[in-house]
């Protein structure tokens, strides 16, 4: 039995030649007890017969708004009110336009708006045509509206192009439609956190070397700050420890902002005795200026180089998950992130191990599509129990569906730890 079991998923599928991925996701989603009904646009069916999709998940394709025989079994109305989640894969631009103006022209828009049900659009099209203004003008839209928009991957596309607009693999959006039911499901999940209190590192540090000038990292903080919003919704008391980056606090955060890695750390320590987990997920600068400069430094004529002395910043994890023998007062149980280029997972565990951890998660970001500044992200948690070090991988998925994922594992974790 999967956490899918008689989920009842709608399928959508819009004309691009992604449709094809959808039939991938379908059995997928079949095989882990999920029932799903499958609505077809016009286009969609140019690319792939509905009888796939039939003989695929066992149940009649839906593909007109005014189909007698069809409303006679399964009426529009009744397939919405049916649906736990509507998921459309793919969502052409045309139809994010239609949605976004709140069209009901045929019987998939007609569903969304009929529907109470939570709708996760997956849009694939031409990497130009997902930048053009007009697409992104709709996401945000669609995202008012309460749709949710499952990030496109990048890479080639079929007409040959390279750049974001691929529907992601049928094997991510599974993941994606798990978490989601993960995630929203039990009132016993909603609780998992409850009482406790967790501190996450988030971004870069920044370290200056001069008035205008700094030492940085391309971190971009949306790792650390998804893990903030998904333990705030699993109950737990956030504070967000945060160097400088673009994304808004998520609702129920507190958040504590700095620049360089000695701000991170007091902040850090100041938190210490009130942290039952600490996660750190920054990607912090292992050294900085010996002497930052008073004045900007100044480019010299005759100097053709310029040598910086660098001095090794505190590091931060290692000092939060120093052992303690104060027993009233025990250290926080401590999370690392490793982002590592090679031998990701020999050098994640060595993390594990030299910092005094709990749990790592390992990322490998040589793959400029996970790591660094992407939507998405693929890991591998270790966690260790004695001398036991158990390894679960956690596939390609949005950052956000991630950070689910991964809190609600270390919270059952921790748990796990605190009754052995
Ligand atoms: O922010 P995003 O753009 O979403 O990208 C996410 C991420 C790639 C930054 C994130 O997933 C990640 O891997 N974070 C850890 C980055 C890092 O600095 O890794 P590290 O292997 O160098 O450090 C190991 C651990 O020690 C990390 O938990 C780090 O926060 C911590 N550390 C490192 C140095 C230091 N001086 N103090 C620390 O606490």
């Amino acid at each position: 039995m999967t956490g899918l079991n008689n989920k009842r998923l709608l399928l959508g599928i819009s004309g691009g030649i992604a449709a094809y991925k959808s039939a991938f996701l379908a059995r997928l989603l079949v095989k882990a007890g999920a029932q799903v009904r499958v609505v077809m646009t016009q286009g969609a069916q140019a690319f792939v017969q509905p009888l796939t999709f039939q003989a695929l998940t066992g149940n009649p394709v839906h593909t007109g708004l005014l189909d007698p025989e069809a409303e006679a079994g399964m009426g529009h109305i009744e397939l919405a009110r049916w649906a736990d989640l509507i998921m459309i894969a793919p969502t052409t631009a045309d139809l994010m336009a239609r949605l976004a103006t709140g069209q009901a022209g045929d019987l998939l828009t007609t569903l969304c708006l009929a529907s109470k049900a939570p709708v996760h659009l997956a849009p694939a099209m031409n990497q130009a045509m997902w930048q053009h203004p007009a697409t992104q003008r709709n996401t945000h839209l669609l995202e008012e509206l309460g749709y949710t928009i499952i990030p496109p991957a990048e890479g080639e596309q079929a007409c040959g192009d390279v750049g974001a607009g691929r529907l992601p693999e049928p094997e991510a959006l599974f993941n994606w439609v798990e978490s989601f039911f993960q995630t929203n499901q039990p009132k016993l999940t909603k609780k998992l956190g409850e009482g406790l209190r967790i501190t996450i590192t988030a971004g870069p540090t920044q370290e200056p070397l001069d008035p205008v000038r700094y030492l940085s990292n391309h971190s971009s903080g949306k790792m650390g700050y998804a893990l903030a919003a998904a333990a705030a919704e699993l109950g737990t008391e956030v504070q967000l420890i945060s160097g400088p980056v673009n994304l808004t606090v998520p609702a129920g955060v507190n958040c504590t902002q700095v620049i360089t890695a000695e701000q991170m750390l007091e902040a850090c320590e100041k938190l210490r005795s009130t942290t039952d987990i600490f996660i750190a997920c920054a990607a912090v600068a292992d050294y900085r200026a010996e002497a930052v400069a008073d004045q900007k430094l100044k480019k010299q004529a005759n100097q053709d180089e310029l040598v910086l002395k660098l001095v090794k910043n505190p590091d931060i994890l290692a000092t939060m998950a120093k052992a303690t023998d104060n027993k009233q007062q025990p250290r926080p149980f401590c999370v690392g992130f490793a982002a590592e280029t090679q031998q990701v997972e020999d050098y994640a565990q060595n993390k594990l191990i030299n910092k005094n951890l709990d749990a790592i998660v390992a990322n490998d970001v040589s793959d400029s599509s996970i790591g660094f500044g992407s939507d998405q992200n693929r890991v591998i948690l270790f966690t260790r129990s004695g001398k036991q070090i158990n390894r679960d991988p956690l596939p390609l998925n949005s950052k956000q569906a991630l950070g689910q994922q991964l809190m609600l594992k270390l919270l059952a974790f921790y748990k796990e730890q605190q009754i052995l």
